[in-house]
């Protein structure tokens, strides 16, 4: 079991490269990206607004929308099997079945019209040779499990009829619908409040370590990465920038550009601390400056950061980052104090 986890990820990405093609220009929304997930493993992407995270995350089960986007290359390893290469129709047997999506806004994967027990029915009976009351029962058993309450009667509700956090549950109990070994979860949270965020967040979290199954979790937000990650991958600019165990990228991050992302966090009492508040803006990603995408916005340039391509290597512990000059443990961005240390 324990090789079996380490030796056998669930997903294998390698090189992913997805561009979009407009007018003359070619953006390179995927640059090289590698992520792996083990069983059980939930692997948080993180990043600013356009860095490709979502990119990267439709690549895997084929829904980047082409044209303009195409896969320029890299592979999918999905166990073993290699996605970017398989036909449509292996894709789409996966798709709802071994891998599912959450997406931010359930009403984009759930129908307005139809009650929300016959679409979990028939996401069912898409991939099991079920009949209709036993496919009805799994489907209450589904609501059950992610405690909406009065699953029956909940069954004949139509989308609109539920609060927000309902109807995530609902799309929650279509992605488990036939027991899939990866959840690609895009900003599950991000349209609920603050409360209901933090129930869908634990409700996930703990349907996944009781499923054994792997979750590829994108958020912006690096409070939702310290309840529900075991490892995290930063993106910027279509790369990874660093990667490693959650604990370890929290509290001492190699890569700058995840200091200034953790440094925004909300604090109590600091509701002005935001992801967007990193000063500046990312380079277009059809415009690529040679070395570091980072530097422009970097305290710590050097001008060698500026001369060549970065490569992601290992820093220390479980950190892998693209600098070139890198943090040391704990050690904070020029002029400010370690906002972890300081915080009570
Ligand atoms: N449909 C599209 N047509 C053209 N370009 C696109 C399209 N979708 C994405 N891109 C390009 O890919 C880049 C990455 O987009 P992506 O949606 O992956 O960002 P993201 O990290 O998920 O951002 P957000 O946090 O806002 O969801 C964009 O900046 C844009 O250049
Ligand atoms: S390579 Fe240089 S510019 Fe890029 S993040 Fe590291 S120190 Fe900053
Ligand atoms: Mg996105």
């Amino acid at each position: 079991m324990a090789s079996d986890r380490n030796d056998n990820p669930v997903l294998a990405v390698r090189g992913l490269e997805t561009d979009f093609h407009i007018g003359r220009s070619v953006y390179h929304a995927s640059n090289g990206v590698d992520l792996t997930i083990r069983r059980g493993e939930c692997l948080c992407l993180v990043g600013e607004s356009g860095s490709g995270k979502s990119v990267t995350a439709m690549s895997v089960m084929g829904l980047v929308p082409s044209p303009p986007g195409v896969i320029a290359g890299g592979r999918i390893g999905f166990k073993g099997e290699d996605l970017a290469d398989a036909p449509d129709r292996r894709i789409r047997e996966l798709r709802g079945g071994a891998v599912s999506h959450v997406f931010q806004d359930p009403l984009a994967t759930l129908h307005p019209l139809f009650a929300v027990g016959d679409q979990i029915v028939e996401a069912i009976r898409a991939h099991q040779p079920l009949g209709k009351r036993a496919a009805e029962a799994k489907a209450r058993d589904l609501l059950d499990l992610v405690r909406i309450p009065n699953a029956a009667q909940r069954m004949k509700a139509l989308p609109h009829e539920l609060s927000g956090g309902l109807r995530q549950r609902v799309s929650i109990a279509m992605a488990l619908a036939n027991d899939p070994e990866l959840i690609i979860a895009d900003e599950p949270t991000t349209a609920l409040d603050v409360t209901v965020q933090a129930e869908v967040l634990r409700l996930l979290d703990t349907l996944r370590r009781e499923r054994d199954t792997a979750v590829l979790f994108i958020t912006h937000d690096f409070g939702v990465v310290s309840e529900i990650a075991d490892r995290v991958a930063v993106m910027y600019a279509g790369r990874i920038v660093e990667t490693g165990e959650t604990a370890e990228i929290l509290t001492r991050p190699a890569h700058p550009y995840t200091r200034m992302l953790i440094d925004c966090v909300p604090v109590m009492g600091e509701p002005e601390r935001r992801l967007d508040a990193v000063p500046g803006r990312p380079p277009a990603v059809n415009r690529l400056p040679p070395g570091c995408a980072f530097a422009d916005r970097c305290p710590r340039v050097q001008p060698d950061c500026r001369e060549g391509e970065i490569p992601l290597e290992t820093k220390r512990g479980s950190l892998e980052a693209r600098c070139l000059h890198p943090l040391g443990p704990g050690e904070a961005l020029a002029g400010g104090a370690d906002p972890l240390e300081a915080r009570p």
